[in-house]
């Protein structure tokens, strides 16, 4: 039995997201250093050069429904306030009053009709205004009122996410996105719903180990031993597309084992059973043919999306069953199918470059009247009634999710190796290059084109 990378680019090319490898770019082989990862000289830049520069993710759209939703989103030192006006508008804003400077909102979401400071009583509008102040006659400079107003920051929504930039002149989201931009546009994710929902608080280590994880399958054999038995996870197998808009992509085969696991048949039978009963499928019958397992399962959706309340029509055959794993750059990345999305994400500890906030998402698309819902990345039944709340607290405390969990595990031991002296520097082999690619971009923020050698 044999598989390969063959099996991505035979699927029909025809419809469907554009899966044409990305030509590599040229990258150096400057050692990736500890210091990244500890020095607070270096987080410093990053606040001042990357994270006040690039497009960002407060929240969903879902959970500003009507106007006066709205919810804060702490981003490294900033906490930002999104909010539903009156007009339907999403407006993103600093949670600062414009008076002195009080933390306006102090609660992370609700309803209201304005927003009262809890210090001398300022009030603004949904749409940041500044309408009423006390002792309005008492300013000598002329009334406050119209004209300190919250302080808006550029926001975009898209695909039912609101993504917002603290840097004014930036380029469009569109821009900043681009291919990912194009290549989600048949995804239903705006009609997806988040069915799971955590933020690890405080994990100590520093958002870059999350990023560098996910930009990687090499780990995936050792760290997820369960991985080989639905996927072709080994990088001769998987495709990968680095971006010139720093973005990448691997498209990994699923539904199908990898090699090492061709003898272990009912252990791949059990791992990929649930998912193919949902699709009236019996594992049993792929016992000796467990390499037919993708392909028909690939065709069995096509034929029951109908009466199961799917349309697969705009996506090929590879989006049903593979890995279509993207890294935005610089913090976010996500796997997505048309009838889900796991979503992943490390930001900025305020003050420690040593700690950071992780939160895992998923997203799940439920077909007309389809109440309940067989979540293959999550293993288990979700519910479309049930919102997700957001499960906060830190490692230890709460349950991050199904193999998650154990990328976790590992972060933190990485940034204990990675603050030692005797941790001289990378040695990766190529199918690790999108970690390199990350970190030369980084430092094209941070340093422009020189990336730090000038
Ligand atoms: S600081 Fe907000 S009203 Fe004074
Ligand atoms: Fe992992």
């Amino acid at each position: 039995m044999k598989s390969s990378k063959k099996d991505i680019v035979k699927s029909n090319p025809s419809v469907g997201v554009d899966i044409t490898k990305a030509p590599e770019p040229k990258l150096g082989n400057k050692p990736i250093l500890g210091d990244r990862y500890t020095s607070k000289e270096f987080m410093k830049l990053e606040w001042e050069r990357l994270w006040t520069k690039v497009w960002q993710v407060a929240g969903l759209e879902q959970q500003l429904e009507k106007p006066g939703d709205f919810f804060t989103f702490d981003f490294g030192p900033e906490n930002i306030l999104c909010v539903k006006g009156e007009d339907s508008n999403i407006r993103c804003f600093y949670n600062v009053c414009q008076h002195r400077g009080n933390q306006l909102v102090q609660i992370e979401e609700g309803n209201l009709e304005s927003f009262s400071c809890a210090y001398h009583a300022w009030k603004f509008g949904l749409d940041g205004k500044l309408n009423w102040v006390p002792d309005e006659e008492d300013f000598v400079q002329g009334s406050p009122c119209g004209k300190r107003n919250l302080i808006e920051i550029k926001s975009e929504v898209w695909q039912g996410f609101i993504w917002f930039n603290l840097d004014p002149q930036c380029d469009s989201l569109k821009n900043y996105l681009e291919p990912v931009m194009t290549h989600l546009e048949n995804y239903p994710i705006s009609e997806m719903k988040r069915t799971h929902w955590v933020t690890v608080e405080e994990g100590n280590w520093n958002w870059k180990c999350v990023q560098d994880n996910f930009n990687e399958s090499y780990h995936t054999p050792y760290v997820h031993p369960g991985l080989k038995y639905i996927a072709d996870e080994k990088y001769y197998a998987c495709q990968f597309d680095l971006y010139e808009s720093m973005h990448c992509r691997m498209l990994m085969p699923g539904f199908i084992p990898s090699k090492s696991v061709y003898d272990e048949e009912d252990k791949v039978l059990e791992s990929l059973g649930p998912h193919m009963e949902y699709w009236d499928m019996k594992p049993e019958d792929y016992k000796g043919k467990l390499l037919e397992i993708r392909g028909d399962i690939q065709k069995q959706k096509r034929d029951l999306a109908k009466n199961k309340g799917y349309d697969f029509a705009k996506f090929n055959d590879g989006q049903l069953t593979d890995h279509y794993h993207y890294t935005i750059f610089p913090n976010i990345s996500f796997s997505v199918k048309p009838d889900g999305m796991q979503w992943l994400r490390g930001t900025p500890h305020p003050t420690d470059p040593t700690k950071c906030f992780f939160d895992y998402w998923y997203l799940t698309w439920f077909p007309e009247n389809i109440k309940e819902y067989y979540s293959p990345m999550l293993s288990k039944m979700t519910d479309i009634s049930v919102k997700a709340k957001n499960v906060r607290g830190k490692v230890g405390e709460i349950d991050v999710g199904a193999g998650i969990e154990e990328d976790v595990a590992i972060w933190q031991s990485q940034q204990k190796g990675l603050s030692s002296r005797g941790y001289i520097g990378d040695c990766m082999p190529a199918q690790e290059n999108r970690i390199r690619f990350f970190h030369e971009n980084i430092d094209r923020y941070l340093f422009g084109d020189s990336g730090g050698d000038a």
